[in-house]
């Protein structure tokens, strides 16, 4: 496999499938409240996938032949669930913090992105999760310039998390990806301090960023519906993902972003 680099025209559409994804994320922040199912979430992302034609990318998506096709076209994961939940007729709580994983298929191109959100009121320690993962992704994406590395934005994620919160645990066994026509392209992109410097980073280029923070220990197990990952420990994650395209001279453009 080889990373395939986009013409200025591609990241163009990648720019329209990305905001379909950042804008129907910021709608599902504005509907969650303690009582909405999960359910809800999902018909409304599939109303507004037809709304505006984009095309279903994680409904019957299959990473490998041990998984059976995913379910849903949001992934919903609910405290110690990280990443994968397949909605439910599960109710969140006043207290609850949930991510929403959402993938779109616009004119051939993906658009990939995740927030975690506050059901209600949430404690202090799960206010601070959140902060401290959404600033290591702003972290790698003010490190992804043109002419450095892979590794510059996988070690400003890593340094962004210890910096803030040394006590907490960066999930290695998921990472980041290159994206475009497929979901997931080529390179990977951890989210710790990688042992060479990885490709050069360039004008065309484009990843989905995707820290993953734990409370406790970094480790995670896969549920027996196959898809839903928890937290060994029983202690909260949380997860933010952006697209973003490398640009020549300027600071890498968030695709994603509403
Ligand atoms: N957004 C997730 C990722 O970046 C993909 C969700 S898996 C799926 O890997 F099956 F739901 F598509
Ligand atoms: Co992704």
């Amino acid at each position: 496999m080889t990373i395939i680099i986009k013409s200025d025209d591609e990241v163009k559409i990648m720019r329209e499938a990305g905001q379909i994804v950042g804008q129907t994320l910021q709608q599902i922040r504005e509907m969650v409240k303690p009582g909405i199912n999960l359910l809800e979430i999902e018909s409304f992302v599939e109303e507004e996938f037809k709304r505006r034609g984009a095309v279903e990318t994680f409904r019957n998506y299959k990473p490998g032949p041990q998984f059976p096709p995913y379910p849903s076209n949001v992934c919903a994961s609910v405290n110690d669930e990280l990443v994968h939940g397949i909605p439910t007729d599960r109710v969140l709580n006043e207290g609850d913090i949930v991510t929403f994983d959402l993938g779109a298929t616009y004119k051939g191109f993906v658009g990939d992105s995740a927030i975690t959100v506050p059901v209600g009121e949430i404690s202090d320690e799960a206010k601070n999760l959140l902060k401290v993962t959404e600033e290591s992704l702003f972290a790698g994406i003010k490190a992804a310039q043109a002419g450095d590395h892979l590794n510059d934005i996988c070690t400003a994620i890593e340094e962004s998390i210890l910096a803030s919160a040394s006590n907490y645990s960066i999930v290695t066994n998921y990472v980041g990806h290159g994206v475009g026509r497929e979901m997931h392209e080529e390179p990977q992109v951890p989210n710790y301090r990688l042992a060479f410097k990885g490709p050069r980073l360039r004008h065309g280029l484009v990843l989905a960023l995707e820290p993953m923070v734990n409370v406790g220990t970094p480790e995670t197990y896969e549920c027996e519906d196959g898809w839903t990952v928890r937290t060994a420990d029983g202690t909260l994650s949380c997860h933010f993902e952006h697209t973003i395209a490398i640009r020549e001279g300027r600071e890498a453009e968030v695709l994603t972003l509403p």
